[in-house]
């Protein structure tokens, strides 16, 4: 089935957060930010602005009625600066205005002088100074001090991953109407209704049953909207409690990338020992997490680089260790992932030094050391592993023995263009880290026409969830799926809802709609027993079977002259609820901090990509030749949506990993602040080709219909492009001193194609492979 958006989404009939029809009277919002990033608040001259044209109203951290405050796991962040600011970008003031225009305009008008502070950017230093947002953890298992010991090699090394500007294609924005006594309603391009809802209750100082959060759907959110969306809703929310006036506020390009946190840079320490047999027998990692400037997600991001910070592998002796280093950064966010890909790229660099130095291909540890079922993760889960059947599976179709052969051969022959591939295996654990944060609720109508509404805390994305939850109730009812509709995302209509993240929407809304329609169902069940088994000719002493099929009862097996519609009808006669509203939360997954141990994830999802680059090395550019995948989709319920999963991670991935470049300066400004500078992936820059096999898996988990999440793990097979790119370098320059730090820019390529490399080494090289 293809995306229920497609069809609206290519005519643009889609509504977003500015396709909603402004009522009357809306004013907008635009924020004047910090031009220094961290320094004391001098004085604010906002005189000028204040008279300025179309003007309303200049609000401050003064205005606020509630807390200034906007920090989800850590109380850490205000709303509006109030003397003192710690990112460049951080909001000061906001302006209301009759137009945009004006908004923006005045936002220049603003004087303001500040007394400057110290500015950290680099996270090794931000903890040497003790700027840590929360104190360090260590996930430990086996004994890493003995294992030393028994290690035939040990490497060490450093591997630095960069952040990632999120480039969703809707800006951050919101919109805020008041309602009657006092009650607003918030459309907020969010993944986080209830998080805005929270924290604008907070900041307001009214309960959270005053604010209704709406969203239809995002322009693309991919992590930067589960908390960074909430500071617009609240400041429109904020304009509006004074105001009494509808207030807007979408958020321009420059601005949103200027003002809002991206994923996390990170800078890490391996130490990797293996056997003779090239089994990896500890890891030891220290992580520095750029935070940036306040908590936002990033302690749990940095939980999650910690559990996935072996990736696919067994190692019986693990030391992780992971600091949150607090800098002048905007606060960095959660990106598809979540902290896992930075934890995955360390380990996958540890195994690359250890195959440079034993001159072997690093695929042939990898192998060695892949989870099986049974074996325990340093968190103390044991994997229910398919790993193995991935990579077999590549091998099988793909024939990594051949491709490395032809890969080898071109090189041979070829001086200006080299070849590389690398082949990079992925263990992503689906559910929130957080065990609470696993529930769902879902509220299914059965309209007396027989048509059905849905309404669930999932937030369509781009990410097709509603599509799949409007499966679940087609396959459920056994009915058209043109009779189902999904609703906006309403916080008055489903309350408490966790954020629509770590790939769980659909496991977690799906299984809840599932119940729902069940119960519903079961209802239905009985009046169909009691009322139609009449006209079907049958036994009336046992409870006969009972199907619904494609909108026909069945009794016993035999059609009868019921049809979905009719027994509805029924049901609504006989005064029986044609509604439900039901919860979900995912048996068997706990986990307790204190011993970092226990069984956090409801399931893992695995897989193996094979990744080829050519490397023009004349020139540094590069393109990415192919990319073949062995997937896990369980059983994919559906495999076009899964499918465009799969190739956009990929792509995300690659373009973290090569081209998307974050520059900030010394002072903390950002340098690639606009789409000149910050280069994504285009049409030209994917892959030529991406194969995607699927492997069914029936195992029984807690995935919805047993079709596992996909939304976040195959960005990490993009990671393979860096090795790919590395490996093409070395067959050029094989003393290449090539450092793990990505993204492999074409720049860096360049400079690595010919570093410490002499005249002479030229020749012979040259000479080698002409
Ligand atoms: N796909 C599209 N098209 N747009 C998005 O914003 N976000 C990703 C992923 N796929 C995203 C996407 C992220 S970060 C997550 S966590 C999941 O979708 C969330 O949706 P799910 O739980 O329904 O998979
Ligand atoms: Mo996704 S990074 O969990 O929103």
């Amino acid at each position: 089935m293809k995306n229920i958006d497609s069809y609206n989404h290519v005519r643009g009939e889609s509504i977003y957060l500015d396709d909603i029809p402004l009522q009357a009277e809306t004013l907008y919002a635009a924020v004047y930010d910090s031009p220094i990033a961290h320094g004391k608040i001098k004085t604010l001259d906002m005189s000028e602005a204040k008279n300025a044209k179309g003007v309303i109203r200049i609000l401050t951290a003064k205005d606020i009625p509630g807390e200034n405050q906007i920090g989800g796991i850590v109380p850490d962040e205000e709303l509006l600066a109030d003397t003192h600011v710690h990112f460049c970008g951080m909001p000061i003031a906001l302006i209301i205005a009759d137009s945009e225009e004006h908004a923006r305009l005045a936002v220049k008008k603003i004087k303001a002088t500040f007394e400057p502070l110290p500015v950290i950017t680099d996270p090794r230093v931000a903890k040497e100074k003790g700027e840590l947002i929360i104190p360090p953890r260590t996930f430990q298992s086996g004994n890493i001090e003995t294992a030393w010991k028994d290690c035939s090699y040990i490497f060490e090394g450093r591997a630095d991953t960069n952040g990632q500007e999120h480039l969703y294609i809707e800006t951050q924005g919101a919109y805020a109407i008041p309602q009657e006594n006092g009650a607003i309603r918030i459309y907020s391009s969010t993944q986080g209704p209830t998080a805005v809802q929270r924290t604008a209750a907070r900041v307001l100082g009214v309960p959270m049953n005053k604010l209704e959060v709406d969203t239809t759907r995002l322009g693309g959110g991919f992590g930067g909207k589960e908390d960074q969306a909430t500071a617009w809703a609240v400041l429109c929310a904020l304009a509006s409690f004074h105001l009494k006036k509808p207030v807007k506020y979408s958020l321009h390009r420059m601005d949103d990338m200027r003002m809002t946190g991206k994923r996390h840079p990170y800078s890490s320490d391996f130490k990797i020992g293996l056997n003779k047999d090239l089994k990896i027998l500890a890891y030891e990692a220290v992580f520095y997490q750029n935070a940036g400037a306040a908590a936002d997600l990033s302690p749990a991001v940095m939980e999650r680089t910690l559990f996935h910070c072996t990736n696919s592998y067994f190692v019986p002796n693990v030391k992780a260790t992971a600091y949150s280093c607090r800098t002048h950064l905007p606060p960095n966010t959660a990106f598809r992932g979540f902290g896992g890909p930075q934890g995955m790229f360390v380990i996958e660099a540890a195994i690359a030094k250890a195959a440079d130095e034993l001159k072997i291909p690093a695929s042939s540890i990898q192998e060695k050391n892949l989870i099986r079922t049974g074996e325990e993760f340093p968190y103390g889960q044991k994997a229910d592993s398919e790993a193995n059947e991935c990579w077999q599976k590549t091998d099988e179709l793909y024939q990594i023995k051949k491709l490395q052969e032809e890969i080898n051969h071109f090189n041979a022959s070829s001086d200006q263009y080299k070849k590389g591939m690398a082949i990079m295996p992925v263990c992503f654990g689906i559910s929130f880290t957080k065990t609470l944060m696993n529930q769902a609720r879902s509220l299914v109508h059965v309209y007396t026409d027989g048509s059905v509404g849905i309404s669930t805390g999932a937030v369509e994305m781009g990410q097709g969830v509603n599509t799949k939850i409007l499966q679940v109730a087609a396959r459920i009812f056994s009915i058209e799926p043109s009779r189902i509709k999904i609703n906006t995302t309403n916080t008055w209509r489903i309350a408490n809802t966790s954020p629509t993240a770590a790939s769980a929407a659909a496991d977690l809304n799906g299984k809840a709609t599932e119940i729902a329609c069940m119960q519903i169902l079961e209802r239905l069940k009985k009046i169909a027993i009691e009322e139609c088994v009449v006209t079907a000719d049958i036994d009336k002493t046992e409870i006969p079977p009972f199907e619904l099929k494609d909108e026909w009862i069945y009794i016993n097996g035999k059609k009868t002259e019921w049809t979905w519609n009719k027994l509805v009808m029924a049901a609504y006669i006989k005064r029986v609820s044609l509604s439900e509203l039901a919860h979900y939360t995912p048996p068997g997954i706990h986990f307790d901090p204190s011993k970092e141990k226990g069984h956090p994830f409801a399931y893992h999802v695995y897989g193996t990509a094979i990744v080829s680059v050519t490397v023009d090395c004349l020139r540094g550019i590069y393109e990415i030749d192919n990319v073949k995948v062995v997937h896990d989709f369980g059983k994919s319920m559906n495999t076009i949506v899964d499918l465009g999963q799969c190739e956009g991670g990929i792509v995300q991935g690659i373009g973290w990993m090569t081209m998307e470049e974050i520059v900030f300066d010394k002072d903390g400004k950002l340098r690639s602040n606009a789409l000149s500078t910050y280069k994504v992936p285009d049409i030209y820059s994917v892959p030529k080709e991406i194969t995607i096999h699927a492997l069914e898996t029936k195992r029984d988990n807690l995935a919805i219909f047993r079709s596992k999440a996909v939304g976040e793990p195959p960005l990490m097979y993009g990671i393979g492009a860096y090795f790919a790119l590395r490996n093409a370098i070395l067959a050029f320059n094989p003393n290449a001193n090539i450092k793990f730090d990505a993204p492999m820019t074409p720049e860096k390529v360049l400079l690595n194609l010919y570093n410490e490399k002499s005249d002479q080494d030229m020749e012979n090289g040259q000479s080698k492979s002409g």
